[in-house]
């Protein structure tokens, strides 16, 4: 038996990277998913292939009556839903505070926050009715450490996590919990399209990406979307059924600090330096 046997699940970004690999291994643990994203045509080809536990929504979750109906109509279908992950998301190139793009900050919160408190909102009542389910929201070391990313982008994560917190202490006394789940550096196709490239040409540029996250963290090895989705299968399961309020980060140590080995080199004209000096007296 899976780990999700029966789960009624939505899944929001299921087209591409984190939220794909998501469904694809939330279905082997034995849920129904209800995979969302605007890209209808990937999003029907994935979906089919899944089998006949998955299925496609188009919503863009930045269109509250989108986001509204796709829960209310998923409820409706199955009677009752089990988990949300809230993982839609996009990248953004970045660029110094003062040439701050209005536009692109406020698109950013709209998918990131915005459409996290809206997936909340109208799953709150369905989840209450059944006095149990598990929200996750795909939050990121962005919002623990800045300067890897735009500050736009770091700013409308630390909010996802914040955001998750305090839902979680709303929520728990109803027996729902929430928790946001932070990659580290995962393999897929957010870079390429946050610079402008083609959504298909972006996912498929794996090697090149992959190449560049191998020492971005301790762990030697790039991370990639099946670590996340299994740390998105713990958080949905009743295994983690006293987890509640938590960000769980999955970056292979990448916030821990500086990769020990990198750290060393870093002393080591500082303490050539030092040893001169003793034996000089
Ligand atoms: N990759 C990383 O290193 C990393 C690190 C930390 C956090 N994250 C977060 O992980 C999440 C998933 O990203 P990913 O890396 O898997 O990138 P990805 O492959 O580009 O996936 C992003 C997904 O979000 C969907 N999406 C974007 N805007 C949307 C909108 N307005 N409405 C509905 N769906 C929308 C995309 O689908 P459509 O194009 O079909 O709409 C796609 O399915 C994001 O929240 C991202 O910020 C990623």
């Amino acid at each position: 038996m899976g780990a999700l046997e029966g789960k009624i699940t939505i899944i929001t970004g299921a087209t591409s990277g984190i939220g794909a690999r998501s469904a694809e291994v939330f279905i082997e643990e034995g849920a129904t998913v209800v995979l969302a994203g605007r890209r209808a045509d990937v999003g029907e080809e994935l979906a089919g292939r899944l089998g006949q536990n998955a299925s496609f929504v188009r919503t863009d979750v930045a269109d509250e009556a989108a986001v509204k109906a796709l829960i209310e109509d998923t409820a409706a279908r199955y009677g009752r839903i089990d988990v949300l992950f809230n993982n839609a998301g996009h990248g953004l190139a970045p660029v110094g505070i003062a040439e701050i793009d209005m536009h692109d900050f406020d698109a950013m919160m709209n998918v990131h926050v915005r459409a996290v408190v809206l997936g909340m909102k109208y799953v709150a009542p369905v989840m209450r009715a059944q006095q149990s389910g598990s929200i996750i929201n795909t939050g990121s070391v962005a919002a623990h450490r800045a300067g890897g990313s735009s500050q736009t982008y770091c700013t409308a994560k630390a909010a996802v996590v914040h955001l998750s917190r305090c839902v979680a202490a709303e929520l728990g006394e109803d027996g729902i919990r929430v928790n946001s789940l932070s990659p580290g550096a995962i393999v897929t196709g957010i870079f390429g399209k946050g610079i402008g490239l083609d959504a298909g040409v972006a996912d498929r540029a794996v090697a090149e990406i992959s190449a560049r996250f191998v020492r971005a963290q301790p762990i030697p090895r790039a991370g990639m979307p099946e670590d996340i989705a299994r740390a998105a299968v713990f958080l949905a399961s009743d295994a983690s059924s006293f987890v509640n309020g938590i960000d769980l980060v999955v970056d292979g140590g990448a916030i821990t600090g500086t990769r020990f080995s990198q750290g060393m080199a870093g002393r080591k004209d500082m303490t050539a330096a030092l040893a001169k000096m003793a034996e000089q007296g």
